[in-house]
């Protein structure tokens, strides 16, 4: 049987994924559900604390398991929502963009503002250096970890409630400010130095992502990235 957002190709897998969802849906939206265990890593994530590096430093790192591929079934994901995920240690942000969300990614009003609209900055895969800064343009898939210190970014993807009427939503950063579109691209004037990275990931089918597998043929090492 097919978990939703919890997808396991094999046990180890499934372990992996019943401590590592949180769906979260925009303010206002009504409806935020929680499904199976949320790890306190994630607890984190959602609140938009800056605890993630002390959490993380107190997750094992050596573990064989830890390096496995993860699957994310979102298949169930509404438009608009996310969920958030553990991969490696870091949260990892999934997201199912809305059109309209998508229409805001290629203004050029916005991206003019972006510190690296283009993805120029190593801080993606290459198949994910385009504009939407994925493979599958409605599904978002970011490190939820703050280029400038570490924090965890919440998620905002409306604009309403914002003091800064020009931003059009997507991650703001708690802890000093920096602000991200749906794509993780740093607004400039932002602390953040970098977009937030994304990670090595396939997509073995529409609604699958699997996180720290590179599609075939592709080539990708998390560890260049610029900065995490
Ligand atoms: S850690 Fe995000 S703005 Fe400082």
């Amino acid at each position: 049987m097919r978990t939703p957002f919890l997808l396991a190709g094999d046990h180890d897998r499934k372990r992996r994924m019943e401590n590592a969802s949180d769906t979260q849906s925009a303010p206002g939206g009504g409806r935020r559900n929680f499904l199976g265990l949320v790890t306190a890593a994630t607890a984190a994530a959602g609140a938009g604390a800056c605890l993630w590096p002390f959490l993380q430093s107190l997750a094992p790192r050596d573990s064989a398991a830890a390096h496995l591929p993860v699957d994310v079934d979102v298949s169930a994901l509404p438009p608009g929502q996310q969920i958030v995920v553990t991969w490696q240690g870091k949260p990892v942000f999934i997201t199912h963009r809305t059109p309209e969300s998508l229409a805001a990614l290629q203004d050029a009003a916005l991206t003019s503002r972006l510190r690296d609209g283009q993805s120029q900055d190593q801080q993606q895969p290459p198949y994910a250096a385009n504009w939407h800064r994925s493979i599958e343009p409605r599904y978002g898939v970011v490190v939820g970890v703050c280029t400038h210190l570490g924090c965890v970014p919440a998620y905002r993807p409306l604009p309403e409630g914002q003091a800064d009427g020009r931003w059009p939503g997507g991650y703001a950063c708690p802890c000093h400010g920096s602000k991200f579109d749906l794509a993780g691209r740093v607004f400039r004037g932002a602390p953040a130095p970098y977009n937030l990275p994304v990670p090595p990931y396939s997509m073995p089918s529409p609604t699958l992502i699997r996180l720290g597998e590179n599609p075939a043929g592709q080539v990708f090492d998390f560890s260049t990235i610029r900065q995490l």
